[in-house]
């Protein structure tokens, strides 16, 4: 129905990382396509991004706080260890009806989260739902460790899903429908055994703290390129669809080689794909609804337009989604 999104004011640029790190304006522009980020100010929270990236979201859909019966909030950067920050959201947006919960998938939160509130709609659990990815990674960022520090950025961006009575063709099952309008599918992946290739050290259970995020670099990126790849063309093979019916990809936004990558794997001319990574770095679960938002502020997505949706990061969790915009 409608999607919007939310950057903190404060942008740090590359120069700005290189005065206070072994590190330039060069180096982070050529290996990731970064340019810069957005950084949370004292006192403005996950909770706090996610609420404007909604409102923006809901003004967008012409939708009511009292319409949504349903918050689902991807984040690995909650307020708090508990109770969920869509809980917060939730009272902070007036939305009184139904269920708001958070999900942690890191990066892949965004695509987790929209297959949830769309098995939610399918089933008749709730008709209209607000899916949100909202993250301030510069919290559980290691300031002194410059492999890491420069390649994150905080902010939001929400989705607002209603269901609608399927007509004729749904009734022939999923991918039958090629011309409604919605999400046609989503497939979800996890692999444990890459659990300590990407992972904050710390956490409630085992050290008491909140801990920084800790990555092998190359391995997660090889990982990205063939996963992503693959995950593509599952979504496209679902559906009977191939790579030359895609009319947009907007990939989670962690690094433009891997962008890149994965559009030359499908065979998308660059002209085709959303990428917001030289202004927003990797901003986790938001960076997905903060390029989906952006495309479509500026016209680029319209309506009945075919857009793949996809996502890998911490977990390892890596995951798509087909939308009929
Ligand atoms: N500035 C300057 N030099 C640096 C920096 C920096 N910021 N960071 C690392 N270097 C140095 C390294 O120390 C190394 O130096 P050495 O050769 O003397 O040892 C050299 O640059 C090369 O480092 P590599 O790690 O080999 O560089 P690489 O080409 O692999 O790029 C990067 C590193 C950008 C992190 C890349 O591996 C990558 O993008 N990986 C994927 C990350 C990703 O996709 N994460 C997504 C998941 S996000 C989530 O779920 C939270």
């Amino acid at each position: 129905m409608g999607c919007g999104s939310y950057l903190p004011e404060r942008i740090v640029t590359n120069a700005e990382l290189a005065t206070r790190l072994e590190t330039s304006d060069e180096w982070i522009v050529q290996r990731t396509g970064i340019r810069q980020r957005h950084i949370a100010a004292e006192g403005e929270f996950t909770s706090h991004l996610a609420i404007k990236a909604a409102e923006r979201a809901l003004a967008a859909a012409k939708c009511k706080p009292g319409d949504i019966d349903l918050v689902v909030l991807a984040t690995a950067t909650p307020d708090n260890t508990f109770p969920a920050t869509a809980s917060k959201v939730q009272a902070s947006l007036g939305i009184t009806n139904g269920a708001a919960f958070d999900i942690h998938a890191v990066c892949t939160g965004f695509i987790y989260a929209l297959s949830v509130a769309d098995n939610a709609l399918r089933c008749g659990q709730a008709k209209r739902a607000l899916v949100i990815g909202a993250e301030t990674f510069s919290r559980i960022l290691d300031w002194q460790d410059r492999s890491t520090c420069v390649l994150f950025g905080d902010g939001a961006g929400a989705l607002v899903l209603e269901s609608k009575p399927a007509n004729g063709a749904e009734a022939a099952g999923r991918g039958s429908n090629m011309k409604e309008r919605g999400i046609l599918s989503t497939h979800l992946h996890t692999d444990g055994k890459g659990y300590e290739l990407l992972y904050v050290d710390g956490g409630p259970s085992t050290t008491g703290t909140s801990g920084h995020l800790r990555m092998e670099g190359k391995k997660i990126f090889l990982h990205a390129v063939q996963r992503l790849a693959e995950v593509a063309h599952e979504a496209l093979d679902a559906n009977g669809l191939e790579p030359k019916d895609i009319d947009w990809l907007v990939p989670h936004q962690a690094n433009l080689r891997i962008i890149e990558g994965t559009g030359k794997k499908l065979g998308l001319p660059s002209d085709k794909v959303v990428v917001t990574i030289d202004r927003h770095a990797n901003t986790s679960a938001a960076s997905v609804p903060l390029a989906l938002a952006e495309a479509t502020d500026d016209g680029r997505i319209k309506p009945g337009q075919l857009v793949l949706l996809e996502a890998m990061g911490g977990g390892l969790t890596w995951g798509a989604g087909l939308v009929r915009w």
